[in-house]
């Protein structure tokens, strides 16, 4: 009997680029990974950009450069005992059979495979892998164009590809990214109602904005963000509301 749990595949996926795929495939990823415990690959199908392999290679030397960091992730890596989650590079056309391949050969079991996707539908391959998906996860900003754009492409998801049943899709969600608590709520409110007029799922939990995305951890820095090869301080998770988006993400994905 075939006793290997099948893993999730997730996406943080968009139409609008620059949202925060790569950003939260990470953020998420590490937390997983490095702090819950459990194992997750990534494909970084965003090609040609490739983002998330690059984003390794420049982590792996801040924290190598930083004896602080050096500190934590010597003894981060003697405590939990596993290695840093792979970064696959693919192509986003058949990603799938990649993933499903990369799995199928894991001397450890595979609980989550995350994919960074590239952004547009013209992308051969592209709506073949979001139809391979067990859950997508989409960050909205309160910008016309985005959710536009969003609003579209997520109702094409879920009124064709899921409708027609040949697919792994079991939930969409949208997720606010990028709150400023100066901006007005009735913009929000408007497009809250628009949300839930169309159909689509929305998370409760709202991610801040706030500069710490932006930053790269400095030399002399105590503490990470968004890194590939450490989890998110939790200090930081908190003050921006990660920590809440997190657990809804894990109440949403069942694990
Ligand atoms: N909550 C936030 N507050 C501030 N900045 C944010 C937040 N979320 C994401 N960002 C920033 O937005 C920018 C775009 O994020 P990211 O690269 O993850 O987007 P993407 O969707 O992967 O873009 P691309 O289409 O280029 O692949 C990054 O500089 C990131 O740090
Ligand atoms: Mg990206």
């Amino acid at each position: 009997m075939d006793t290997k749990k099948k893993p999730l595949f997730i996406a943080f996926s968009s139409q609008k680029g620059g949202v925060g795929k790569s950003t939260f495939t990470t953020l998420v990823a590490s937390t997983m990974h490095y702090r819950l415990g459990y194992n997750v690959a990534v494909l970084d199908a965003d090609f040609p950009q490739h983002s998330l392999m690059k984003m390794k290679a420049r982590d792996l030397a801040m924290v190598m450069e930083n004896e602080a960091l050096k500190k934590m992730a010597y003894k981060q890596f003697t405590t939990i005992n596993k290695k840093a989650y792979p970064i696959i590079q693919h192509r986003a056309d058949n990603v799938l059979n990649e993933a499903q391949e990369f799995v199928a050969n894991s001397a450890i079991p595979v609980d989550v495979v995350f994919f960074d996707l590239p952004g547009t539908v013209n992308t051969p391959g592209i709506l073949k892998a979001l139809a391979g998906m067990h859950h997508i996860f989409t960050p909205i900003t309160a910008d016309r164009v985005v959710m536009e754009s969003t609003l579209i492409f997520t109702q094409l998801l879920q009124d064709v590809i899921m409708k027609k049943g040949e697919t792994s899709i079991k939930t969409i969600n949208l997720f606010w990214n990028q709150v400023d608590g100066r901006e007005s709520t009735p913009l929000y409110d408007v497009y809250n109602q628009l949300i839930a007029q169309l159909g689509l799922s929305l998370m409760q939990s709202q991610v801040k904005n706030s500069t710490r995305f932006r930053k790269e951890s400095e030399a002399d820095s105590k503490t990470v963000f968004r890194s590939t090869v450490m989890p998110p301080d939790e200090r930081l998770m908190k003050a921006c509301q990660l920590d809440l988006f997190i657990n809804e993400f894990l109440k949403i994905i069942q694990l």
